[in-house]
């Protein structure tokens, strides 16, 4: 098939990668993914706007191939993670007249990570432009969205955006542009919550910086293009400077059921209480799901029964998680059973010193939980509850 044009003379020529399943070795991809690159013809200098996964180059080949690209002169580098530039040697090899354009600080990078000769690049500054005759690039630094080097490239005539990592979704999709627009938005958080939510600070200032553009078009390096642009800017000012909502989020393992009847109670009274909650057991939970359910949380509640003297393996590597990906959470617990002592609450509460939250007195009981324990887990759900009204949180 012919690559397809999503305006005149700008065409989608990356991949469209429908089976992987893992990303960096630590993300789920339960719908697959993209690798969007963008061709641009202009009337003087044709350019491309980020390349893809070295595995499915060949796709990249061939599109341009059909398109009949014998020459391009400008590779636009917004981002160096190896989804993004890892063609970076093939495409210059293909393309021998082509400049590797990029930030000052993703140059180093491209050539550390791979080998690329020094005269083939030219650096760009924050907000330079770059003429293709009729059509003008403008390089928008951005960093932290998701490297230090990121830059977004901006079609000033068009008034497309190319984001690369920004506003983007691991969807595999044979649809150009965002037609569903639920499944789209919980891809999108996901996505969020593992990629961008870690430099949600850093992403606040980004957003600020592009918010009196116009956009007619933002597409990104991953999944669907949005033709309504709003749609993922509001979604994104939302996960990055709304307070969160009346939620908790509570991630567990139970070996021998203790924990997972201490977890059932405090769901129970927590509902009762006009809270949503939202369980995962850690044995068998989609982890990027999780993550996507800590972008909007209020408190994280982590329940692990104690192993070896300290949590489960499992709840500390939710932990570990949670501190990485910093949610903005306001209050945190730990409850959990053990059978004969150990240091389970000081080990979690030591894992998690990202989180700038209140620890809300943990609930750890020895054995089964009894009449009294249910009394704790029941005056647990009633302090976060009330925690979460005193914050004001709906
Ligand atoms: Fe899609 Fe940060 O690379």
């Amino acid at each position: 098939m012919k690559p397809r044009e999503l305006k005149k003379d700008i065409y989608c020529v990356g991949a469209v990668d429908w089976d992987r399943r893992l990303f960096d070795s630590l993300i789920p991809l339960p719908d697959g993914t993209s690798y969007n690159s963008y061709l641009i013809k202009g009337t003087q200098k044709t350019a491309l706007i980020d390349t893809v996964n070295p595995p499915m180059k060949d796709v990249l080949f061939n599109n341009l191939d059909q398109l009949g690209i014998k020459k391009i002169d400008y590779v636009i580098f917004n981002h160096a993670e190896p989804d993004h530039s890892g063609s970076i040697r093939e495409v210059l090899a293909k393309y021998p007249e082509a400049k590797a354009v990029c930030s000052d600080k993703c140059k180093p990078i491209l050539i550390d990570r791979f080998m690329v000769a020094e005269d083939r690049f030219q650096v760009v500054g924050d907000k330079e432009t770059l003429s293709l005759g009729d059509r003008t690039l403008e390089f928008i630094y951005a960093p932290w969205v998701h490297w230090p080097e990121t830059m977004l490239t901006y079609l000033q005539e068009d008034k497309v955006l190319f984001p690369c990592d920004l506003f983007g979704s691991h969807i595999a999709t044979t649809d150009m542009f965002v037609r569903d627009a639920g499944v789209e938005y919980e891809a999108a958080k996901r996505y969020w919550a593992e990629i961008m939510m870690p430099f949600r600070l850093q992403i606040q200032k980004n957003l600020d910086k592009i918010k009196d553009y116009k956009f007619n078009i933002i597409a990104p390096s991953h999944g669907p293009m949005h033709d309504k642009p709003e749609f993922i800017i509001n979604a994104y000012r939302s996960w990055a400077f709304d307070e969160p909502g009346n939620i908790v989020v509570i991630p567990y393992v139970s070996m021998h059921g203790s924990t997972r009847r201490m977890v059932t109670r405090l769901v129970e009274t927590l509902t009762r209480l006009g809270v949503t909650v939202k369980q995962f057991d850690l044995a068998d939970s989609d982890i990027g799901k999780l993550a996507g359910a800590l972008v909007d949380a209020a408190t994280v509640v982590i329940g692990t029964p104690t192993v070896l003297t300290g949590p489960h393996p499992a709840a500390a590597y939710a932990a570990f998680l949670a501190n990485a990906i910093k949610p903005k959470v306001k209050f945190a617990s730990i409850i959990g059973s053990y059978g004969w002592g150990g240091r389970t609450v000081e080990v979690v509460a030591g894992m998690i010193p990202n989180l700038k939250v209140e620890i809300i007195p943990p609930v750890i009981i020895k054995g089964y939980p009894k009449e009294a324990d249910i009394q704790a887990l029941d005056t647990l759900a009633e302090t976060i509850a009330a925690k979460h009204k005193q914050a004001g949180l709906k």
